[in-house]
């Protein structure tokens, strides 16, 4: 048995590290797992220019440990002006743009509401390379929320790279079967990230016993047939899988609410989740690749230098941990966690 493992430092190809307040507690726990981390770009007001995003780049500067390099992204409204896109991706101001269906998720209202309106814009992106990060949900009432993303698939997707086959285009957080094999089918320049919530818990960990906000995340957990198709996909040695957390922390009371927000906190034990995944699975020789090389590759940047050791060993995941000035739930809180991140190294 493999009680110990060394990787190659991963990168976390999704994460919401939000602003303010929280700013230095989310860049402390993504930074102490990852060198590098795609930063969605969903704050309020949203980050919708190169400016705006430079700006953000160095709040988070400001708190980062040496060694932190978060990859900005552009939000994509109606309005996006193709121009300033372009000059912020070729000066590496921004890596990458986010597609949010308008009211898809947390602070989405000013997303695209048809995607035909951006298509000046995804003509831009396919010229130069940028890739486009897509939240892949339909949002109109009559979709049945565990629908909404096979939908997206027929709806948007299909067409999209139809008009635009040769786009970089990363599925996010896939949830469904659909979308597995969607993306393992399509050529190379189409990949996916997958959370490690959602190769652990299937819907019914929404409604165990009671109702779960801290289950509760977009795209919401789906049947068990489509946890099982994202372990296998996964873990499957393609690289058009990798590592993105969708970490998104919104505080005790904003979930435990009569109206509670979408998003699972899982940065402080996102490594140890997925390596359990990988033991369970049989695929510990497949982890590095997931979570360390397919992502940078699919970017087209160079792969970290550093390591980071996982160990087999029973913790206890806390109840709470403060976040800005207040409390959060994280993923797995009181949990046994049978694996350790033990550090990281260069
Ligand atoms: O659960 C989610 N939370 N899904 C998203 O798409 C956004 C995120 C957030 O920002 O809270
Ligand atoms: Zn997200």
């Amino acid at each position: 048995m493999t009680d110990s493992l060394t990787i190659r430092r991963p990168d976390d190809w999704h994460v919401h590290l939000r602003d303010g307040a929280f700013l230095a507690d989310t860049v402390a726990h993504t930074a102490r797992q990852f060198a590098r981390a795609i930063v969605m770009p969903n704050l309020s007001p949203p980050v919708t220019t190169t400016a705006l995003a430079l700006a953000y780049r160095d709040r988070i500067a400001k708190v980062a440990p040496a060694g932190f390099t978060p990859l900005m992204t552009l939000y994509l409204t109606d309005g996006t002006d193709p121009v300033d896109m372009a000059a912020g991706f070729a000066n590496g101001a921004v890596t990458a743009c986010k597609l949010y269906p308008a009211h898809a998720t947390t602070n989405s209202a000013h997303g695209v509401t048809d995607i035909r309106s951006i298509y000046p814009v995804l003509e831009t992106m396919q010229a130069i390379g940028m890739p486009l990060l897509v939240h892949g949900e339909v949002t109109d009432a009559a979709t049945d929320i565990f629908d909404r993303e096979a939908v997206f698939i027929e709806r948007v997707l299909i067409p999209t790279l139809r008009d635009f086959p040769a786009l970089k285009l990363v599925f996010e957080h896939i949830t469904t079967k659909e979308a597995a094999e969607f993306v393992a089918a399509a050529p190379d320049n189409v990949a996916a990230t997958i959370t490690c919530h959602h190769l652990v818990i299937n819907r019914n960990a929404i409604f165990a016993g009671g109702i779960r906000p801290h289950a509760y995340c977009l795209p919401i957990a789906k049947r068990e047939v489509h946890r099982l198709a994202l372990r296998k996909a996964a873990t499957s040695g393609s690289a058009k899988f990798f590592l993105g957390t969708d970490t998104a922390p919104h505080l005790v009371q904003a979930k435990e609410s009569g109206c509670g927000c979408a998003g699972i906190f899982n940065a402080p034990n996102a490594l140890e989740s997925y390596v359990t995944v990988f033991d369970e699975e049989g695929a510990l020789g497949r982890f590095e690749a997931f979570a360390s090389e397919n992502g940078p590759k699919f970017y087209g940047l160079p792969l970290n230098e550093g390591t980071v050791t996982l160990t087999r060993g029973e913790t206890v995941m806390p109840a709470r941990l403060p976040m800005g000035e207040g409390e959060i739930v994280p993923w797995l809180a009181g949990e046994t966690m049978n694996w350790r991140f033990a550090g990281a190294e260069g």
